[in-house]
């Protein structure tokens, strides 16, 4: 009995193994998530945002899920029905993360939304490069400014720092970068020096030719 089931129970497991393995390309890995939390007026977020992560994310959005945070040092506290924050590099620059937090929000479209937010980043004016930035980038701005002057966008960067204040390793430096949701000193290290390497190292899938570039 028991060698009969076996044999018509065989075929049948092959079939689905060969099956599922032709209903699978394989090139389908999972993406690698990059998670980053910064703020609009650091130096070192500037210099991450515009040298690592727009490049390296113009070249490998095929295999990346992007985790945008901007927030960075900062606090916040109840006012009203709003929130009062206070920043690293002082007002500006929470009216700044407060706008990329608004624009994340109401842009649709991901290659959008970082195209403007490197511009923000290159211009390093924080807020004030919103108009030049948007119009450049075609984001419709006139919303995002409703969103960052009204308490929606308060809300919105408050829900920032909440994601930001549980993260299992609390934040000491900015930019703040996580792999695949990891967090150690030396990746933190090794993606401001080369976030492509890091990227692609990470990904189990056949590497795109950027990879190798
Ligand atoms: C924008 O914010 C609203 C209100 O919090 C939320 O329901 C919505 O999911 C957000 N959309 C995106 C794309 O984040």
């Amino acid at each position: 009995m028991a060698t009969r089931n076996l044999s018509t129970l065989l075929p049948k497991s092959l079939l689905l193994l060969v099956f599922s393995a032709a209903a699978r390309p394989t090139a389908a890995a999972d993406p690698v998530k990059v998670s980053v939390y910064y703020e609009t007026l650091c130096p070192d977020s500037r210099n991450f945002f515009t040298e690592q992560l727009y490049p390296v994310y113009q070249d490998l959005k095929d295999i990346m899920t992007l985790d945008i945070n901007t927030y960075g040092k900062a606090t916040d506290f109840p006012s009203g029905d709003s929130y009062v924050f206070v920043c690293q590099h002082g007002h500006a620059e929470c009216v700044g993360n407060m706008m990329i937090t608004c624009a994340k929000n109401l842009t649709q479209d991901e290659e959008v939304f970082m195209a403007f937010s490197n511009c923000v980043m290159a211009e390093f004016t924080a807020a004030a490069a919103g108009p030049q930035c948007a119009e450049q980038t075609g984001v419709n701005f006139a919303p995002v400014e409703e969103c960052y002057n009204s308490v929606e966008g308060h809300r919105l960067l408050h829900e920032v720092g909440v994601k930001q204040n549980a993260l299992e390793i609390a934040l000491y430096w900015v930019p703040w970068i996580l792999i695949d949701d990891v967090f150690t000193d030396a990746q933190l290290e090794a993606a401001q020096l080369d976030l492509r390497k890091v990227v692609c190292d990470a990904y189990t899938g056949e590497r795109p030719a950027a990879c190798t570039a």
